[in-house]
């Protein structure tokens, strides 16, 4: 039987998590369904049929889930950007703000060539903090950012506009 449902319909929305008045967009519904996933990946990845693709890029934690497979799925390899502390060799790391402090994420300084054309993938795009500093690690190494695809953009959250103003090509499936 066909499958008519859209990306957003696997995607739940729990209420006060993590906080009171928060709703969150939770996509572990979205990876557990095998249709859910594949759908996903695919529209992760349509935009860019053709391009020349030399890495992707995944942002910690549901990045690295969407990112596997999108590299899978390419054939390219996978780069993880890490939160501080968790990668073993030496790395270039970047501080961005969060809605109470500030949060570092971190690269090896050997995982990508200069010059590797980059995919950077995420779930979620909301003020675009996290997608800035991973994409200002990338361009560290010499690399080049064509593009950041992320399953649910939080529009009112200005990340889009954020990521735009700096010049990137911004993908996202659903709002
Ligand atoms: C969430 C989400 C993105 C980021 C988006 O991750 O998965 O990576 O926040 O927010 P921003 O656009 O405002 O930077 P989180 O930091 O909660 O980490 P986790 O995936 O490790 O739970
Ligand atoms: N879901 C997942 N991650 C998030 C959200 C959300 O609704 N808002 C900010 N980061």
């Amino acid at each position: 039987m066909a499958n008519h449902k859209h990306v957003r319909d696997y995607i739940r929305t729990i209420p006060d998590f993590p906080h009171e008045g928060i709703l969150f967009r939770d996509v572990t519904s979205l990876f557990a369904d095998p249709r859910g996933l594949r759908l996903a990946v695919d529209q992760l990845l349509a935009p860019y049929a053709g391009e020349r693709i030399d890495a992707v890029v995944g942002l910690e934690a549901r990045g690295f889930i969407l990112g596997g497979a999108v590299a899978h799925q390419l054939g390219t390899g996978f780069v993880p950007v890490r939160k501080a502390g968790k990668l073993p060799g030496a790395v270039h790391a970047q501080d961005y703000e969060l809605e109470y402090g500030s949060a570092t994420v971190e690269i090896h300084q050997d995982a990508l060539e200069p010059g590797a054309h980059v995919l950077v993938v995420d779930d979620l795009l909301a003020t675009g903090g996290t997608a800035k500093a991973g994409i200002s690690l990338i361009e560290k190494l010499g690399a080049q950012v064509i593009g950041c695809a992320f399953v649910i953009d939080l529009p009112e959250l200005g990340g889009r506009k954020l990521l735009e103003g700096m010049g990137m090509d911004v993908h996202t499936i659903c709002d």
